[in-house]
This record gives structure tokens, sequence and C-alpha cells, in this order.
């Protein structure tokens, strides 16, 4: 017979008066900390929470799915040996399935940005044509915590790429699972802060639950107009200060984090980079601060 010392009441002629229902107290609010969240789904807000550290608010994205447009890139031709390295650094992963399924082991146990347009590689004239690359299913599959897709505004690709982005925020919504939006800049594109403005207000409004952007001038515009959390693409490689600034100024306008790839992965120490970046994202540190714990923590 089961054990029911403590569960089952005995007969009472009201509610069991040893029972404790703190009434003083007033119903607890979850106080979610992820702005434009409130009316999502619990599993929604549990991945997001993944993805934005409770403490902190931030999240430390590290971008490592240039593969799939441009090969073997420069920094991640062993991912297998990059990640496992730079793994108590970072907070989420933004990688394609090919790359996690074959260098990630399931033990890494971080979450997962799963990187979910594809289409176009360095070899086609441009890289602005995308469709969806991965089946809902396969999302679930993987246990992701957000699928990234590619739009190109102000391009001839523009429609196709706002569909590819609806359908998988359609297919997310289903199944409590965030969908990150990039907005990508093609060759001739400028960028600008109207630009940018509008842009990221574009992607929110159809839906997505994270924006990943660049940083431009007047970027606490860009962030106040946008009503869910924004995040921060590196770029190309910097020197090492410059990095850390572009992160201290996004950090200090109003964005949640960063979602860096070559900036770490390309920089002289990857692993002091990140902790450097860290430090910004989650511990208040300025850019001269955190670099002088990148000098200091780099190894000489
Ligand atoms: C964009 O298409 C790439 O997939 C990267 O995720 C993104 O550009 C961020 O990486 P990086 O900081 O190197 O620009």
């Amino acid at each position: 017979m089961a054990d029911m010392d403590g569960i089952k009441t005995n007969n009472h002629e009201g509610i069991d008066p040893s029972k404790n229902f703190h009434t003083e107290v007033a119903p607890g609010k979850t106080n979610y900390h992820i702005k434009g969240m409130d009316n999502m789904s619990w599993g929604m807000k549990d991945r997001m929470s993944r993805i934005f550290n409770p403490k902190s608010g931030n999240a430390l994205i590290l971008a490592v799915d240039h593969g799939y447009i441009s090969g073997a890139t420069k920094g991640l031709e062993r991912l297998d040996i990059l990640l496992p390295e730079l793994q108590e650094d970072i907070d989420v992963v933004m990688a394609t399935r090919g790359a996690i399924r074959t260098c990630l082991p399931p033990m890494f146990n971080k979450p997962i940005a799963l990187r979910c347009s594809a289409g176009s590689t360095v070899l086609s004239e441009d890289v602005t044509s995308e469709t969806i690359g991965v089946d809902i299913e396969d999302v679930i599959r993987m246990n992701a915590s957000a699928m990234a897709v590619q739009t190109f505004l102000g391009t001839k690709d523009e429609k196709e790429t706002i569909t590819n982005l609806c359908r998988t925020i359609d297919a997310g919504i289903k199944y409590g699972i965030p969908t990150l939006a990039v907005v990508a800049v093609g060759k001739q594109m400028a960028r600008s802060p109207q630009f940018f403005s509008l842009a990221t207000r574009v992607l929110a409004e159809l839906g997505a639950q994270i924006v990943k952007t660049y940083y431009c001038e007047d970027f606490e515009k860009v962030t106040s107009g946008c009503p869910v959390p924004i995040v921060v693409a590196g770029g190309k490689q910097l020197p090492p200060k410059e990095a850390l600034t572009l992160a201290y100024r996004a950090i200090s306008e109003g964005a949640r984090g960063v979602d860096m790839g070559r900036n770490i992965f390309q920089a002289e120490d990857p692993k002091a980079m990140a902790k450097a970046v860290a430090k910004v994202i989650h511990e208040k540190y300025t850019d001269n601060e955190a670099y002088e714990f990148y000098l200091d923590t780099k190894v000489k």
C-alpha cells in the first residue's frame, strides 16, 4: 500500500486546520524579466529564461553558424575543439544542426539557437535568397531553445525572407519555441539608424521574440522602439578593445545581449575574449575594465 503519511487528509468538518494557505500574503507575481514576454506561454518563457540570464537579464550568444554560408570559416575549422573550450564562458550557442549534431556533445547542456534558414552560399552573386531549412519537428528533436531566421529587408528577397520568418514564428508559437529574427544587411544596403530602427520594429511586430541587429548611432532609440529584446551582432573582427566597446555601448544603450562570432572565435585568445565579453554582459564591466581583464586573462 502507498505511503500516504502527510498526504491523506483526515475527515474534518471543514478544511484541515493544520494547513497553512498564507491568506495574509497577496498572490505571487512571476516578475518575468524579459520585455515583451508577458503574454507568452510558460514554455516560451522557460526557453527565453534559458537564453537571458534571470539575474542580469542579458545573454552572451556565441554565433558559430557562419559555415552554412562560408564553409570552414577562419576560427571555426574545428568546432569540436572550440566549443568545449568556450562552454563555461557563454550562455547560448547559435549554430546549424549539422554542426551541433557532429561537433557538440549532448552533455554540453547549454541552450541552442538553431540556425533555421538556408539557401545561399558565398559562391552566389548575393546571399539574400533563403528558405526555411529545418522542420519544426527537428527543432524539437534537437531540444533547441530558439530558432534563428535571417531577413533581408529592402532587397528583392524581402517578401521571401519575411515569409520564412512568419512561418517559423507560427511553428514556434505552436510549440513554445522563440524565434530569433536576424536583421541581415546585403552588400548594397546602408547601415543607417533609420534602417535598423525600422527593421527591428518590423520584425518584432511580425512576432519575433528576439531580434538581432547591428549597433548604430542613436541605438537607444532603436532598442526603445523595439518591444522585444535586441541582441547585437559583432560583425567583422575588430581589435579587442573596440569589440568590447561595441558590446559595452550596446548594453548601455538597451541591448539585452550580444550574438557575437568573429570577435570571439577569431580573437588571439578566444576564451579570454569570451570571458571579457561576459563581464560586460553580466557584471556591468565598462569596456576599459573588460579590456584590462582581457589583457590579464589572455595567454601570454
Ligand atoms: C550571420 O549570418 C551569421 O550567421 C552570424 O551569426 C552573425 O553574423 C554573427 O556573427 P559575427 O559576430 O561574426 O558577425
